[in-house]
C-alpha cells in the first residue's frame, strides 16, 4: 500500500463496555505492542475508566480518549454531565462527538453536536465527529445529503480552522455492530466527498484531514479498507474489546 502523507489512527470505542478486570487485561495486551510512526493508537473507555486507563498506559505511546463531553462549559449545577475540562484534566487527547448511538438514543441534534465540538476544541481536546447515514437514508439514497449536512452543520458553527485541529469519522449507521462492513469503495466514495465538503472551504485543512471509517471493521478487512486513498484508519466498536483483533487492525494501519 502507498505511504499516504496522514498519519493514520485506530481508535477503539469501548462503548458501555468492560469492568475494571476486563479493562486491565486489554490495556496488557495491547501494551506489548510497539507503534509504529505510519500509525497512531487510541482507546476510549467509559468515563470510570479514564484515569486508571490512562495510568496503565503512561510511557506506552498509546492515546486515552472519552466517548462524548458535556455541552456545558466550565462547571455548574449539571448533574451527571461532564466536562470537556474534567477530561483534559485526565489527560484524554481525544473525545468522540456525535456517535450516531448519542444521535438516535439521546436526541443529539446537529446543533448540540456543534457545541461539544466547539467545547472540546476550546479545552484543548482534539473532536472526533461521527457522521454517517442510516440505512433508510442509504437505500433512499440519501447518503450523501444527511453526511453533508452532518459535517456542514459543525463546519458552519466552528468554522473550517476548527478542522485543523479534529477528526471526522465515517460510521454508517447501517454497519455499526452488523458485522456489516461497508466495502472499500463504498467507504471511500463518502470519505471522498466528506474531503471535498472541506476542500470547498479550506483546500489544506482537508488534505491534512484524518477521516476515520468506522462500521464492523475487523482484522479481516481492516487492510483493504486502509488501502483507500481518503480512509485514514478506523473508529473500531467491538473488535476493539478483543486485544488481538484490535492489534490486527493496527498493525493494518501501521504496515
Ligand atoms: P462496531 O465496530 O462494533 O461496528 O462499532 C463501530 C462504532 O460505533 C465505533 O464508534
Amino acid at each position: 500500500m502507498p505511504r499516504k502523507s496522514r498519519r493514520l489512527l485506530v481508535a477503539g470505542n469501548w462503548k458501555m463496555n468492560g469492568s475494571l478486570v476486563a479493562s486491565r487485561e486489554l490495556v496488557d495486551a495491547l501494551k506489548g505492542e510497539r507503534l509504529g510512526a505510519a500509525a497512531a493508537m487510541l482507546v476510549c473507555p467509559a468515563y470510570p475508566y479514564l484515569q486508571t486507563v490512562k495510568q496503565w498506559l503512561t510511557g506506552t505511546g498509546i492515546g486515552v480518549g472519552a466517548q462524548d463531553l458535556s455541552d456545558r462549559n466550565g462547571s455548574g449545577a449539571f448533574t451527571g454531565e461532564v466536562a470537556g475540562a474534567m477530561l483534559a484534566d485526565l489527560g484524554c487527547s481525544h473525545v468522540i462527538v456525535g456517535h450516531s448511538e448519542r444521535r438516535a438514543l439521546y436526541g443529539e441534534t446537529d446543533e448540540l453536536v456543534a457545541t461539544k465540538f466547539r467545547n472540546a476544541q476550546a479545552v484543548g481536546l482534539t473532536p472526533i465527529l461521527c457522521v454517517g447515514e442510516t440505512l433508510e437514508q442509504r437505500e433512499t439514497g440519501r447518503t450523501d445529503e444527511v453526511v453533508r449536512r452532518q459535517v456542514t452543520a459543525v463546519l458552519d458553527r466552528a468554522g473550517v480552522a476548527a478542522f485543523a485541529n479534529a477528526l471526522v469519522a465515517y460510521e454508517p449507521v447501517w454497519a455499526i455492530g452488523t458485522g456489516r462492513t461497508a466495502t472499500p469503495a463504498q467507504a471511500q466514495e463518502v470519505h471522498a466527498s466528506i474531503r471535498a465538503i472541506i476542500a470547498a472551504r479550506d483546500a489544506t485543512i482537508a488534505a491534512n484531514l484524518t477521516i476515520l471509517y468506522g462500521g464492523s471493521v475487523k482484522g479481516a478487512n481492516a487492510r483493504d479498507l486502509f488501502a483507500m486513498q481518503d480512509i485514514d484508519g478506523g473508529l473500531v466498536g467491538g473488535a476493539s474489546l478483543v486485544a488481538t483483533e484490535f492489534l490486527e487492525i493496527y498493525r493494518a494501519a501501521a504496515n
